[in-house]
């Protein structure tokens, strides 16, 4: 759909949330320019958070959310909202099998939570929008990993009306489970963790804009581990583990790293079966995380990790996106040569096996008149986000097939919480591609008009939300319900 001038677009159905969630900026404002946010700096070391427990597989720790000033300008500080003072959150580090227990200490003006991003945990711990951690309150999140979960994660809060704001004012933060046996433990590993920033000329967090609430938040920045186009010394190996996280509102990632090539050992819930070799590119969706094998082979010199232009059918007007670079990879340190082959298979990856019932999703948007402008609704089975309203019923430990329709003009990241799914098939034009292989998944993206069959299963009975990992559309009610019974 192309339509001049996206600011002439109102969001009806924003109306409520943003009245009270925030105010809307002006169409088109002015940001800050951005050779003045520093970059060029060698990447920081990820901040962790130290286990406060002494008891083998236990780890107990608090995350207060609260605004930080931080002195990214020369011109003063900015305002953030951030766990522990931490950009981004700081990193936890489990092992499978361990009890986590965190406390969420909310300092902040408004209702939060803490979502666990993919992480197989009971729905009352899950950080729902229907358990709202108030103002000055706190509250323990208790669960126990189960085996069989190592992978990749992110914690972001997820209250009602609220989680773009909150997430894109800085609170989210990297989720690491490891296995006990890990064929990749030997690796140098680097952890990536992509956000996206947009300031206004004072140098402050922006509000969305309409065209924000349309498209999802894209911002003047892509942050890495929030620092801007910084500098890595890759490893003198020569090879180096990434764990790469999409924690962008919006905007999707088409990861290059010119003259070298990727090969995929992970996606969101762990390592697949075998690695794939020789990629020239891997995108990522907003929400999806990857773990990337990167070998220098002969290079000595730099090379740029990008994000190329992705068309992701945008309404308003294409602008040309400019490619961004967002990470000096230097190699002149690598003394390494030859290296061994990776290990086959990394990971035994059960097929979930035969479904006992089905589901269809459906995203879709709508275009009303009002007030003599146009307003734009997003849509899942024909219908806004209601929380009390159940959208679909499972059954605990049932295997189902669901089958994700996109009807609307834009790419929209399909989400679902609680579990990790397998994408078996891929429909555009009714030509049906099925997935080459098996990987655990808890986003997918769709294209316009293109339909994914997922294999899903809940492990507990309780209430689990799926949506639009574009955080502007998640608020505007591309969000559905699930009871599991
Ligand atoms: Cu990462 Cu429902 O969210
Ligand atoms: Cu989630
Ligand atoms: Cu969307």
């Amino acid at each position: 759909m192309l339509l001049a001038g996206a600011g002439s677009f109102s969001l009806n159905t924003l109306a409520a949330a943003m009245s009270n969630a925030m105010p809307l900026a002006p169409a088109g404002m002015t940001l800050l320019n951005p050779a003045l946010l520093p970059s060029g700096a060698d990447l920081a070391a990820m901040p962790k958070l130290a286990n406060q427990s002494i008891e083998a597989g236990m780890f107990r720790a608090t995350l207060t959310a609260a605004p930080v000033k931080v002195p990214l300008l020369k011109s003063g500080p900015t305002e953030f909202w951030a766990y522990n003072n931490t950009l981004p959150g700081p990193l936890i580090e489990v092992t499978e099998g361990d009890t986590v227990e965190i406390t969420l200490i909310n300092r902040l003006s408004q209702p939060t939570t803490i979502h666990w991003h993919g992480l197989p945990v009971p729905p009352e711990q899950d950080g729902n929008p229907q358990q709202p951690i108030l103002p000055g309150q706190q509250h323990t999140y208790r669960f126990t990993l189960p085996e069989g979960c190592a992978g990749t994660y992110w914690y972001h809060p997820h209250p009602h009306e609220f989680t773009a704001e909150q997430a894109f004012r800085g609170l989210a933060g990297g989720f690491i489970v490891r296995a006990k046996h890990d064929p990749l433990a030997g690796l140098t590993e680097r952890h990536l963790i992509l956000s996206d920033l947009k300031l206004d000329q004072s140098g402050q967090i922006a509000l969305n804009d309409s065209n924000d609430w349309m498209n999802g938040r894209e911002g003047q920045f892509v942050l890495v581990n929030a620092q801007q186009r910084p500098r890595l010394r890759f490893s003198a190996q020569g090879r180096e583990r990434w764990r790469v996280w999409n924690a962008c509102s919006a905007r999707y990632l088409r990861l290059q790293l010119p003259g070298s090539e990727f090969t995929l050992v992970g996606t969101d819930g762990g390592l697949i079966e075998k690695p794939v070799h020789g990629l020239s590119e891997y995108l990522l969706a907003p929400g999806q995380r990857a773990e990337l094998v990167v070998d220098a082979g002969r290079r000595r010199d730099t090379a740029i990790l990008t994000g190329a232009i992705y068309d992701r059918g945008k309404m308003g007007k294409v602008a040309p996106e400019k490619a961004l670079a967002i990470l000096d990879v230097d190699f002149s340190a690598v003394t390494g040569s030859k290296l061994a082959a990776l290990p086959v298979p990394l990971a035994t990856m059960p097929d979930l096996g035969t479904p006992l019932a089905r589901k269809q999703v459906v995203f879709s948007e709508q275009m009303t008149m009002e007030n003599g402008q146009h307003a734009m609704q997003f849509l899942v089975n024909g219908k806004q986000y209601d929380m009390n309203r159940i959208d679909l019923v499972s059954r605990v430990n049932e295997v189902e097939l669901w089958e994700i329709v996109n009807q609307s003009d834009m790419d929209h990241p399909f989400h679902l919480h609680g579990t990790q799914f397998q994408v078996q098939s891929r429909e555009v034009d009714g030509v049906v591609t099925p997935e080459p292989f098996l990987a655990w998944r808890d986003t997918v993206n769709l294209r316009s008009g293109e339909t994914v069959r997922i294999k899903t299963v809940q492990h507990w009975p309780g209430i689990r939300m799926f949506h639009c990992h574009i955080l502007e559309h998640e608020v505007a009610g591309m969000m559905g319900q699930l009871k599991v019974v």
